[in-house]
């Protein structure tokens, strides 16, 4: 158990981001002097080697300066004796060497190195001499398991043209040193590099890390009663700091909606209790008080229309949670604009002629086109004609007209209505948003806020400009899409 948990604290620690970072560069750190060391090594190993044969150049040359023939025909060594510097050079050049006739047999050489040449290899290297000309150079390693390097070459006796075998060797043991001391050496550095590499990686992933978990305590804290938690930021104005900014950001938007979300259940349930306080009223009204058909009817007619006015409230709820998110069913054809606005002006001329209101449609005549959905477009039509009806006064009037403009299309509602104070302009668009006491008749105040949702919709924009007892202007620009609005230029036929 204790140890199941302990297990589970180590696979932890693997796991978090910082023992990962960490253990990159530590493993990116490693590769990298790993191979700075291989090739570091390979190339010292090959100067040593090229330094060797070089040297063993060197003392061949020397060698075959000190080696005479005698009268017999046999090699013996000359030098001065009295000279301690020639004295030396000879004593070292007679530490490995050898010498032997043509047909291998040993003349003179280092008393006891018969393990180092052998009748053999002398055989051998003379018959790829005559080949190559050139001395031959082979490394052995001796019964004192030391390796040694041996130049093998030739001496001709001119007197008598006879060709001898001589060879001189030096012990490379120094230079395995050498590179043994320089792998040591190379290796303590490795391990003191990766240590302080790890050290120095740990601790800074870690004081990175430890502002990001700043950002997932605060992200831990946020709650319903909390959001729009703002992190402070470090000044560093760096990608943390972007992080935070972005988080901060992302936790004001949340609050906003939020907020919105409060505030569109508060004014929902406000409009639902009007009609159903009503609705209860007459009922009970008419419970206990009517005695009559007639009185029963009246309440049950006046319960109806609250009911009526419950359902469409309910149907403007649901339109309005889809056009909120985004969905409105969108259908896009090509339509006519002109053609739908005079269809939709002709159906509000009654209710336009019960209040003495002038509706117009001018400028009709060139169709309009334009991509868009129908229905959607006829809720846009309704709800501006509706309200130009609605907010004008009795005597005044409605203009409106389509008109293509370059690659949009425009639709003006004009009216010479109550207009709209200043104030409450940057709000109409919003939902149940109604300018107080201006409103003659019962409205939910979500009409212009469907408009708007189903303009956003189709890509366009919506601009009122209005003056407080002159009238409104409503302007609603859409992109015509792929249809063209303006007929082709003809050009001219060419006789
Ligand atoms: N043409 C207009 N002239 C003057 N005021 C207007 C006009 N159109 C809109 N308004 C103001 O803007 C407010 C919001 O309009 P909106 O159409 O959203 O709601 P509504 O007409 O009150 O209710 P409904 O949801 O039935 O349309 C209205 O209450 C009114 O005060
Ligand atoms: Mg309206």
């Amino acid at each position: 158990m204790l140890r199941t948990g302990r297990l589970e604290r180590v696979r932890q620690v693997f796991r978090t981001l910082r023992f990962r970072l960490a253990g990159t560069f530590l493993i990116l750190l490693a590769v990298v002097l790993a191979i700075v060391g291989y090739f570091g090594t390979k190339t010292l190993s090959n100067i040593l080697e090229s330094r060797g044969e070089q040297s063993l150049h060197e003392q061949l040359g020397a060698m075959k300066g000190y080696i005479h023939f005698d009268d017999h025909g046999d090699p013996y060594w000359y030098w001065d004796p009295t000279d301690t510097e020639e004295q030396a050079a000879v004593g070292k050049l007679r530490g490995i060497f050898y010498e032997a006739n043509e047909n291998g047999d040993p003349a003179d050489g280092t008393p006891n190195r018969n393990d180092l040449f052998n009748r053999e290899t002398v055989l051998n290297e003379l018959a790829e001499m005559r080949v190559t000309h050139e001395p031959v150079i082979r490394t052995v390693t001796g019964r004192d398991k030391i390796q040694y390097q041996i130049i093998g070459s030739t001496m001709v006796d001119g007197e008598r043209g006879r060709t001898w075998y001589i060879a001189e060797g030096r012990s490379v043991a120094d230079d395995h040193l050498i590179l043994r001391r320089f792998r040591r050496n190379f290796l303590i550095f490795l391990l003191i590099a990766l240590m302080a590499c790890m050290a120095v990686s740990w601790y800074s992933a870690g004081a990175v890390l430890s502002a990001l978990q700043s950002v997932e305590k605060a992200a831990q804290a946020i709650t319903g009663s909390n959001l729009g938690l703002q992190i402070a930021k470090r000044g560093a104005e760096d990608e943390l700091d972007r992080l935070i900014d972005s988080f901060n950001a992302m936790s004001g938007r949340l609050k906003a909606s939020f907020d919105q979300i409060r505030q569109f259940s508060t004014d929902v349930s406000h409009e639902l209790r009007t009609p159903l306080t009503a609705i209860q009223g007459q009922l009970e009204v008419a419970l206990f008080t009517a005695t009559r058909k007639e009185q029963l009817q009246e309440a049950i007619e006046n319960a109806l229309q609250d009911v009526e006015r419950l359902a469409n409230l309910v149907r403007a709820l649901l339109l309005l949670s889809q056009s909120e998110s985004g969905q409105i069913p969108m259908n896009k054809s090509v339509l006519d604009l002109t053609d739908l606005l005079y269809e939709l002006v002709d159906q509000f001329q009654i209710p336009a002629e019960a209040r003495r209101i002038d509706l117009k449609q001018t400028a009709a005549g060139e169709p309009v086109l334009c991509e868009a959905d129908r229905t959607q477009m006829e809720r846009v039509i309704t709800n501006l004609l509706a309200n130009a009806i609605k907010y004008t006064p009795e005597g005044g009037s409605v203009q409106t007209y389509v008109e293509a403009d370059g690659a949009n299309v425009r639709l003006v509602v004009t009216d010479t209505g109550v207009g709209i104070p200043r104030d409450h302009l940057p709000h109409i668009f919003d939902r149940f948003y109604r300018v107080p006491d201006s409103n003659p008749e019962k409205g939910l105040g979500l009409g212009l806020s469907f408009v708007a949702a189903i303009v956003k919709a189709h890509s366009g924009e919506i601009h009122v400009h209005s003056e407080v007892g002159q009238g409104s202007r409503f302007e609603v620009t859409l992109p015509a899409g792929q249809v063209r609005t303006t007929p082709e230029p003809v050009l001219p036929v060419q006789a």
